[in-house]
């Protein structure tokens, strides 16, 4: 081999580096799909957020993670906000009396809450410090949470349902997304009425447009799993589609 070819093969083997690096990206040996930690205090979503039907109380999933449409990050609920209804509801069972008495502890009831502290939640979902991920972009984009998260509402213990790896999101942003397919994804009832007149996507979170609607069909699996590829066709030029430039991920 001359000195020139040498130097020549550098800019190919380089190529060839970082495409292996992109597709170990790509395909994520890093996730930690079905990663269900222990929390501190065993909060069941099924109770709280599953649907009135299924003895839950329907409520939507933005009155506790309410930054979810406003910011790129969700955070975790303040105990201020379960406190709310946990200072006068203390449970029925023995099991619920307990887990809401730490509540209780962590909002320092007893003590005016001179001495609160947040409730140290253990977190589930998270991409490397180097991708960006707006929530409220696709939130208000009516990506239902549940296209990501699976059906949170029927998990008695929080999952991660998707794998979070960069061929899952590129996958949506090059093949677009269809809001019709979120609201199947979201597992409230699958069909919008026939008389939905639009207006906000149907199953835009926080619209009242597809979610919990009176006499809607239930979550169809009690054990939370991810809704099935939903079977609608939407035209490809009506998908919602988002870049997927390298630096709209990686400033
Ligand atoms: C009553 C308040 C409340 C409601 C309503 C609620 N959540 Fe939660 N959520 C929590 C709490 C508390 C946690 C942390 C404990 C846990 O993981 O179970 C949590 C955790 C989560 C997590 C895991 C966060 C992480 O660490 O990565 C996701 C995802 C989530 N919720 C989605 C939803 C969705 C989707 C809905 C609506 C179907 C919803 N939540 C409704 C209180 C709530
Ligand atoms: C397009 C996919 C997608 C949608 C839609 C989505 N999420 Fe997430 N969610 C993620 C990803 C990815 C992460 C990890 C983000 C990170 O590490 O910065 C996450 C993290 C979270 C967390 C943990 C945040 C924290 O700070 O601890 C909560 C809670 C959560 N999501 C709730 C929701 C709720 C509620 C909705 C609907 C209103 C929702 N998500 C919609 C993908 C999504
Ligand atoms: C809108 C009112 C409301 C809010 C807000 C609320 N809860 Fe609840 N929660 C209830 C009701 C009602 C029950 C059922 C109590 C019973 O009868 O046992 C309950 C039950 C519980 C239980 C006991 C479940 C069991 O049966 O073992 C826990 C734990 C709990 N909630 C935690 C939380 C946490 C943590 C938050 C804040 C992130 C929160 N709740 C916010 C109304 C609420
Ligand atoms: C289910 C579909 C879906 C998935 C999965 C998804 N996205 Fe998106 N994303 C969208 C849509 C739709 C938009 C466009 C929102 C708009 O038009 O305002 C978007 C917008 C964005 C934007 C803003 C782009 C811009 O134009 O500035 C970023 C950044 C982004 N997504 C990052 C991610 C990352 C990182 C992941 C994976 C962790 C991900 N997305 C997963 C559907 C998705
Ligand atoms: C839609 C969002 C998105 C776009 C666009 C995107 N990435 Fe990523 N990238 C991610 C996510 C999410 C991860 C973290 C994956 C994981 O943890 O498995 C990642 C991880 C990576 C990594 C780290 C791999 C590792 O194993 O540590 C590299 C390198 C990378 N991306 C390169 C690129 C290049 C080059 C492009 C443009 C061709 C690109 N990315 C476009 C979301 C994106």
């Amino acid at each position: 081999m001359t000195q020139r070819r040498k130097w020549t093969a550098i800019p190919g083997l380089l190529f060839l580096a970082i495409g292996a690096v992109v597709l170990s990206a790509y395909s994520g040996a890093s996730s930690s799909q079905g990663n269900a930690p222990d929390q501190p205090i065993a909060f069941p979503h099924p109770k709280h957020a599953g649907p009135v039907a299924k003895g839950g109380l329907g409520m939507n999933c933005l009155y506790c993670h309410n930054n979810a449409n406003k910011s790129a990050d969700v955070g975790m609920p303040a105990v201020a906000t379960c406190m709310g209804c946990h200072s006068a509801v203390l449970g029925s069972t023995d099991k619920a009396k307990a887990e809401i008495k730490k509540i209780q502890t962590y909002a320092d009831f007893a003590g005016g809450g001179k001495n609160a502290k947040p409730i140290p939640w253990v977190r589930i979902h998270k991409v490397p410090e180097y991708v960006h991920f707006p929530h409220v972009r696709h939130v208000n984009a009516g990506v239902t949470c549940q296209t990501c998260h699976g059906q949170v509402q029927g998990m008695p213990k929080v999952y991660q349902a998707s794998s979070l790896n960069m061929g899952w999101c590129i996958n949506c942003h090059v093949n677009g997304y269809d809001p019709k397919e979120g609201q199947k994804a979201a597992g409230y009832d699958s069909v919008p009425p026939a008389n939905y007149a639009g207006g906000v996507p149907y199953g835009t979170p926080g619209s009242n447009a597809g979610l919990m609607i009176a006499g809607g069909t239930p979550p169809t699996s009690a054990s939370g799993s991810v809704a099935s590829s939903p079977n609608v066709s939407t035209p490809s030029s009506e998908r919602r589609r988002a870049r997927y430039d390298c630096a709209s991920c990686h400033f």
